[in-house]
């Protein structure tokens, strides 16, 4: 298939052949990743803008390497000493960049919906690296990347995801990715952060920890979002903990081959005890490994429907 998007904005948006393109094209890149000489001239002359108007540690770190293997020229811009803080709107900042005669922004917003926005008022290609509750498309397919390397496929697999669903970006991007591609996805937490609405688009919905994982291929912990949540969902981070935390006991049920996935930041014995998240199932860092490869894909991908 051909390419044709100058933008990636959710992963709702694309056909399971686009994203089986993604990965495929991803798959290549990490082949360069383990060479020697791990850059490629494929952006050269290109620019891309970081703008990231929330925190990140693993999707910046790895956009700006995946960028300088690429060849690009970079700007890291920070939006704390932007003129945002001058009351310059959001639409004027992103036209003036691209007034300089950028390519790509990668964007990263609080505001659900802001890369979509932007990216119906600019030519430059805009790449959504999480924007609100609403989606996280590279953390999703690097997710997505990593369970195909591991199990082969998706036909069947049955994959749960655990914790803070209602405030998750990345839930709800690997949902989207994950039915697209014929996986059978299970959602749980406390009622309160997995609300039975997820039914009606084919997810299966639990709210208890052993139901939703015993048969399960591979289970994705999910951070609690304090910093999203407004009101409390639950009495207290140890009762969470007791009934939703996958933990060495989890083990007794779980299946013995099965993938412990996190996207990161992990709240290290709450969501997943420690010991499991640095244990033999864990692919919490090949995760992040792949999310290079994944994003150099997408760069490469979008940046060649960029018309100037
Ligand atoms: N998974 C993820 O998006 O991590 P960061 O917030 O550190 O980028």
């Amino acid at each position: 298939m051909q390419w044709n998007r100058k933008d990636l904005l959710t992963l709702y948006d694309l056909s399971g052949e686009e994203i089986e393109y993604l990965l495929d094209t991803a798959a290549e890149f990490k082949k360069v990743s383990e060479r020697s000489v791990k850059k490629v001239p494929a952006l050269r002359g290109k620019t891309v803008v970081n703008f990231f108007v929330e925190p990140s540690t693993r999707t910046r770190v790895s956009f700006e390497l995946a960028e300088q293997r690429l060849s690009a020229d970079i700007v890291n811009m920070q939006a704390q000493a932007s003129s945002l803080l001058k009351g310059e709107t959001l639409l004027d900042t992103v036209r003036n960049i691209e007034a300089l005669q950028v390519d790509l922004v990668v964007m990263r917003h609080a505001a659900p919906g802001a890369q979509s926005f932007i990216a119906k008022h600019l030519k430059c290609g805009v790449i959504n690296a999480g924007d609100g509750a609403h989606a996280h498309p590279t953390q999703a397919l690097l997710d997505l990347f990593t369970i195909r390397e591991k199990k082969g496929g998706f036909k069947g697999l049955k994959v749960a995801i655990i914790g803070d669903i209602l405030h998750s970006r990345v839930a709800r991007s690997n949902i989207w990715g994950l039915l697209k591609l014929g996986a059978e996805v299970t959602v749980a937490g406390p009622a309160t952060l997995v609300p039975r609405e997820f039914e009606s688009i084919g997810v299966r919905v639990c709210h208890d920890l052993r139901e939703a994982t015993s048969d399960a291929d591979v289970v994705n912990l999910l951070r609690i979002q304090h910093e999203r949540q407004n009101a409390s969902f639950f009495p207290s981070t140890g009762e969470y903990s007791r009934f939703f935390g996958i933990k060495a006991d989890s083990f007794k049920y779980l299946k013995k081959d099965v993938l412990i996935m996190h996207p990161g930041p992990i709240n290290r014995d709450v969501e997943l005890a420690g010991d499991v998240a640095d244990g033999p199932n864990s692919v919490i860092l090949e995760q992040v490994t792949n999310g290079l490869a994944v994003r150099m894909a997408v760069l490469y991908s979008v940046s060649g429907c960029v018309q100037k």
